[in-house]
C-alpha cells in the first residue's frame, strides 16, 4: 500500500498547479550599472557546513517503490552534472523494507562525491536517523513536518506530540539535522522553538507551490476538509518572518513555489541561504526526461546567474545586501507580524556598483 502511495504521489504532484503565490510580491531593484562580470558572479553557498557549488537543491520528493527508483536514479544524474544538492524522499519505507531501499542508495551511487540530504519524518528516533544516514551516506538530515497533509489523509497520523523533543535528541547526538517544512511554511514561532531544541538549519517550505493536503484528498478520492483549503503560510512571508527572527546562525532554506531563477534570486536576497525545488523539477523530467530536466535547471541557474549581476552582486553575501522591495499581501503580512520591510527596501550601497 506505501509503494502505491509513492507513485500516486508523483502521479498527482505531475498535475500540481504552481501559483507561487506571493513571490511575485519580492522585487530586487535593478542597477544600471553593475561592476561585475557573468563569469565572477560566485553563486557558492554554505549549508551546515557543506559546500554547495550552486545554491539550488532538488528538494525530498521519493524512494520506496521500485517504479520510483529510476526518478531518483535521473534526478541524481542531474544533480550530479549541475553540481546540485539532492535530497531523496522519506526513507521510512527503506527502513522498514530493504528490499525498496536501492531506490534511496541509488542516488549516493549516481552522485558520489554530491552533497545528499536523507530524509525522514518527524518523530524519528536516534537510531533510525543514523540508519536513514548510513542509507545514502547522507551529508544532511532532512526531518520533515507535514501535519496538513496527515489530517487529510484518512489513513494518517492524528497525534502530533513529541516531535520536538524527538529533534532535540538528533541535534543533541550533533546529527546535521535540516528541519523542513512540506508546502505549508514556517511561522516566527516555530523556528525558534526548533532553534531552541539546537536546530541551525530548516526550509520553511511555504505554501503557494506542490499541496499535500489537495494531493492526499485527491489520491483517496475524498472531499478536501474546507479548512485546509488554502491554509499555510506563502513562501515569502514564512522566509521573511524566520530571517527576521534575529536567530545568529540558524541558516533558513526556501522552497515551495519557486519555479524560476529570478524567484530564487529573490528569496535568497530576503536570507535564504539555498532554495529547494521539487514539483517543478519532477515536470521537467517527466516532460523532457534527463536531458529536458537538466535543461530545466540549467536554466534557472543561468537566470539566478542574470539576476544577481543586475543587481550589481558578485556573491550571494553581497545579493543579501541589494534592496529588496516587499509589496502586497507579503507586505501586509509582515508589518502585521513585525517584520521591518523598510529596512529590505533601502539597504545597499546608494553610490556604487
Ligand atoms: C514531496 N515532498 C516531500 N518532502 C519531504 O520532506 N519528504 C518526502 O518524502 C516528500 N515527498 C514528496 C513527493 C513529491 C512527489 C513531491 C512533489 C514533493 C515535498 C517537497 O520536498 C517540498 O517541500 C514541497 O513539494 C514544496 O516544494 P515545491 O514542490 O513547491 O517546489
Amino acid at each position: 500500500m506505501r509503494q502505491k502511495r509513492k507513485i500516486d504521489h508523483v502521479r498527482l504532484a505531475l498535475a500540481e498547479p504552481v501559483s507561487g503565490r506571493g513571490l511575485h510580491d519580492l522585487v530586487l531593484v535593478h542597477n544600471s550599472l553593475p561592476e561585475a562580470a557573468w563569469d565572477e558572479v560566485d553563486l557558492s553557498t554554505d549549508l551546515l557546513g557543506c559546500r554547495l557549488a550552486q545554491p539550488i537543491i532538488i528538494n525530498a520528493m521519493t524512494g520506496g517503490a521500485s517504479a520510483v527508483g529510476n526518478i531518483n536514479r535521473d534526478l541524481a544524474r542531474v544533480a550530479r552534472s549541475l553540481g546540485l544538492a539532492m535530497a531523496v524522499g522519506s526513507e521510512r519505507a527503506g527502513l522498514e523494507d530493504p528490499a525498496v531501499a536501492e531506490t534511496y542508495k541509488v542516488v549516493r551511487e549516481e552522485h558520489p562525491d554530491g552533497v545528499v540530504l536523507g530524509n525522514l519524518g518527524a518523530g524519528a528516533n536516534l537510531a533510525d536517523a543514523r540508519l536513514a544516514m548510513d542509507m545514502v551516506q547522507a551529508d544532511i538530515l532532512q526531518i520533515h513536518l507535514n501535519a496538513p497533509q496527515e489530517l487529510a489523509m484518512a489513513e494518517g497520523d492524528r497525534d502530533f506530540r513529541g516531535q520536538l523533543a524527538a529533534i532535540a535528541d538528533l541535534t543533541a547526538a550533533g546529527l546535521p539535522v535540516l528541519v523542513k517544512e512540506c508546502g505549508f511554511g514556517m511561522s516566527r514561532e516555530t523556528a525558534v522553538r526548533l532553534y531552541q531544541a539546537g536546530v541551525r538549519a530548516i526550509d520553511i517550505s511555504g505554501y503557494g507551490g506542490t499541496n499535500f493536503a489537495r494531493i492526499e484528498a485527491r489520491r483517496t478520492g475524498a472531499t478536501l476538509d474546507p479548512g485546509l483549503e488554502g491554509w499555510g503560510i506563502p513562501t515569502a512571508a514564512s522566509l521573511l518572518e524566520v530571517t527576521g527572527a534575529g536567530l545568529a546562525g540558524l541558516e533558513v532554506v526556501a522552497s515551495g513555489g519557486i519555479g524560476h531563477g529570478s524567484e530564487a534570486a529573490a528569496v535568497l536576497a530576503a536570507g535564504a541561504v539555498a532554495v529547494g525545488m521539487a514539483g517543478p523539477v519532477l515536470r521537467a523530467l517527466h516532460t523532457g526526461a534527463v536531458d529536458g530536466c537538466r535543461a530545466f535547471l540549467a536554466q534557472v541557474l543561468s537566470s539566478l546567474r542574470s539576476a544577481v549581476l543586475l543587481t550589481g552582486a558578485r556573491n550571494l553575501a553581497e545579493l543579501r545586501q541589494r534592496p529588496l522591495l516587499v509589496r502586497g499581501e507579503t507586505a501586509a503580512w509582515c508589518r502585521a507580524r513585525g517584520v521591518d520591510i523598510d529596512a529590505y527596501a533601502r539597504r545597499g550601497p546608494q553610490s556604487t556598483g
